[in-house]
């Protein structure tokens, strides 16, 4: 969608895969410092309260209202917590009567949510697409909150949640800032893959005017060092949104690091905004690559054999072609998890 509001991937934590039902105020409030003191607000802009913030109806006026037991303080204020952090706001609603988790969703509501959400100081809007009706389009579901975000003035990031329904890679360039290619994410390694395997070819779709694949958030309690490392290099490449999904209160180090690894979230935020895509395969070894301003080449190669442990050491060899570059093309070749340390001349 071009609104202004693309021209990089959005970068972020969401409160969903690490807390499902269980949000509240204090919970939120501790994140968003977390954020600042970990050293993620650089990172990560976005402060995204998912499903189950809300009472379980509208109030009188059909307004929609925070939870009294769970934000006391009303989402006015919690916005107002989360800016004065440097943060911005992300919230979440559905294009059908009810939310996933059952509360109220913004169907034939859309004027009027998106100006609630607009006078809370909400910066970003993910929509989700449960218990919608069958006689009412996706594509109109969809544009109806566009243009409602549109009509309030205030910029918000518009996030689609529809689950990869009808191809959205050929319709929500046109709708949104984001567009999920697939269903829920699972903190383990075969739905990494499943994932990426969805989005191979998808990368052409994307781009500062039109919007990001969103390979959906993080949450990487299950995975091995190197998975992670694997999956956050590759949704980097992606140019996916890259959201944290993980309780910021209780991280390994090695974890922490790789979310803050900046030359990969560079590769993710670099100008050019051309999304990279997978360009080799054999049996379990892939290599994906994208370009970037200035010239360069952003490239992953990966083993992704599954053993439940570390994955065995193994060679894989690029040809400069396959990666866009000339044959016999001397480059600088830098490890970007390495913080620059290993930087050498190569001329194969
Ligand atoms: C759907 C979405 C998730 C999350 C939940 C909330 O499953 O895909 O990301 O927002 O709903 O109920």
């Amino acid at each position: 969608l071009d609104n202004g509001l693309n021209a990089k991937p959005a970068l972020g934590f969401n409160t969903w895969n690490a807390f499902y039902r269980e949000i509240h105020e204090d919970l939120v409030k501790e994140h968003a410092d977390l954020m600042v003191s970990l050293g993620l607000r650089d990172a990560g802009q976005y402060l995204v309260l998912d499903d189950c913030w809300s009472e379980r109806s509208r109030e009188e006026g059909e307004r929609l209202q925070a939870s009294k037991e769970k934000f006391p303080s009303g989402m006015k204020a919690m916005g107002d917590y989360i800016h004065a952090k440097g943060l911005k706001y992300g919230i979440y609603s559905d294009a059908g009567t009810l939310t996933c988790a059952k509360y109220p969703g913004s169907l034939d509501h859309e004027e009027l949510d998106a100006q609630t959400f607009a006078g809370w100081g909400v910066d970003y809007l993910k929509y989700d697409n449960c218990h919608v009706r069958r006689d009412r389009w996706v594509i109109d579901r969809y544009a109806a909150m566009r243009d409602a975000l549109n009509a309030t003035g205030r910029p918000i990031v518009y996030s689609l949640c529809e689950w990869g329904v009808m191809e959205p890679h050929l319709w929500a360039p046109q709708v949104g800032n984001s567009w999920r290619t697939t269903e829920d994410i699972r903190p383990w390694w075969d739905s990494i893959v499943k994932t990426l395997d969805y989005n191979v070819g998808l990368s052409r779709f994307a781009g500062p005017h039109l919007g990001w694949n969103d390979l959906d958030m993080g949450n990487d309690t299950g995975l091995s060092h190197a998975e992670q490392r694997t999956h956050f290099a590759l949704w980097a490449l992606l140019k996916s949104p890259l959201m944290i999904g993980h309780d910021l209160r209780d991280f390994s180090k090695t974890s922490l690091g790789i979310l803050l690894a900046k030359e990969v979230i560079a590769i993710n935020q670099d100008d050019l905004g051309v999304a990279g895509d997978l360009v080799w395969r054999q049996g379990t070894k892939r290599v994906y690559a994208g370009p970037l301003a200035g010239g360069g080449r952003a490239v992953v190669l990966a083993n992704f054999q599954t053993t439940y442990s570390q994955y065995p050491a193994t060679n894989i060899t690029v040809f400069w072609t396959q990666v866009g570059l000339q044959p016999g093309q001397r480059v600088a070749v830098r490890d970007l998890y390495a913080g620059g340390c290993t930087t050498w001349w190569c001329c194969a």
